[in-house]
């Protein structure tokens, strides 16, 4: 499949089994696989724009017990790789890995997926080693209204990706699940039912926002580390929203104009909770809030409604 970006670019995409990949993912699904993570690798998981690049500098400054400037050796998609992005092996040391994308249908079972090469299934994206080393997965969840609001600006500058169109073209696009890594439904549905199933730390966007020094603690104990609360206090500050917007390492600058034009719109757009009621009608709200109910049911995640 072949959709044009606003630069009128050919993106190249490919749908398995309902779900928008990217080619280059597809494509390489068989070194994806045969990754092999070590039992004391970390895995970030996100939907796109839940706040992927803020929970990686978090892991990375907790790891470097707040040296600031060993957080500055590289970007951070260079410090914290992502799984699905199909990069040639990493250096040893590299324990923290990202996959922003693996959804419901790899995780709706108890069992780890199977690792089979000849079918391209979104089920069968995480390497199986991830599984079979017991490793810690760290999930971050954000408002569904505000991922949708934050993809729709990413789309528009990001011509990796499709053209989003216009905003009412693009609620229709993202409520029913057809942008790049489906639907943000099925993604946190599948991850929240999975969390107690296996090591799994699953955090809100919105309590990080709320209490950073709460949540990054957490986030602290998970990866089995003890920090002073001047360091804590150090990170919090750290990966405010404004140091990071700021900060080359992780504001995406160094990504050429040719693949994220932040003429149109930064990749540290707005770090705010709620930009929803910016952009939904009263209309749309009413509809997203009925679709919400309809498709988390069973779940007792509503914070969707809350905000
Ligand atoms: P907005 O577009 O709403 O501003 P991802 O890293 O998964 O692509 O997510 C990007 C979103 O996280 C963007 O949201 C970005 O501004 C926000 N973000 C990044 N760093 C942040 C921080 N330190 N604090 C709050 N939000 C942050």
């Amino acid at each position: 499949m072949a959709l044009t970006s606003e630069l009128g670019k050919q993106i190249k995409l490919k749908e398995v089994e309902g779900t928008l990949l990217q080619s280059a993912t597809v494509d390489n699904w068989s070194q994806i696989q045969s990754f092999e993570a070590k039992p004391d690798d970390l895995l970030i998981c996100t939907y796109p724009k839940a706040g992927t690049t803020w929970i990686q500098e978090i892991v990375d400054m907790i790891e470097q017990n707040g040296d600031v400037e060993k957080c500055q050796r590289a970007i951070i998609q260079h410090r914290h790789p992502f799984i699905e992005w199909a990069r040639p092996p990493q250096p040893s040391e590299t324990r923290f890995h990202c996959v922003a994308q693996v959804g419901l249908e790899l995780l709706s079972s108890s069992n780890p997926p199977a690792s089979t090469s000849q079918s391209t299934k979104i089920t069968d994206l995480l390497p199986p080693s991830f599984w079979e080393n017991n490793c810690k997965f760290l999930y971050v969840a954000r408002n569904a209204k505000d991922c949708m609001v934050s993809y729709y600006h990413f789309q528009r500058m990001n011509h990796m990706l499709p053209d989003p169109g216009t905003w009412e073209e693009y609620f229709e696009t993202f409520i029913n699940g057809k942008v790049v890594w489906g639907s943000w439904f099925d993604h946190v549905k599948g991850w929240w039912e999975m969390k107690d199933r296996h090591q799994i730390l699953f955090l809100f966007y919105e309590d990080i926002k709320r209490d950073p020094k709460h949540e990054i603690r957490k986030v602290m104990h998970f990866m089995g580390k003890n920090l002073d609360e001047t360091v804590l206090d150090k990170i919090v500050q750290e990966t405010s929203f404004e140091k990071m917007k700021e900060n080359p390492m992780t504001n995406r600058s160094t990504v050429s104009k040719s693949i994220m034009d932040q003429s149109i719109s930064s990749f540290m757009r707005k770090g705010t909770v709620g930009d929803w009621k910016n952009h939904f009608t009263v209309a749309q709200n009413e509809r997203f809030d009925e679709i919400y109910r309809k498709k988390m049911e069973g779940t007792s995640i509503n914070f969707c409604m809350e905000l």
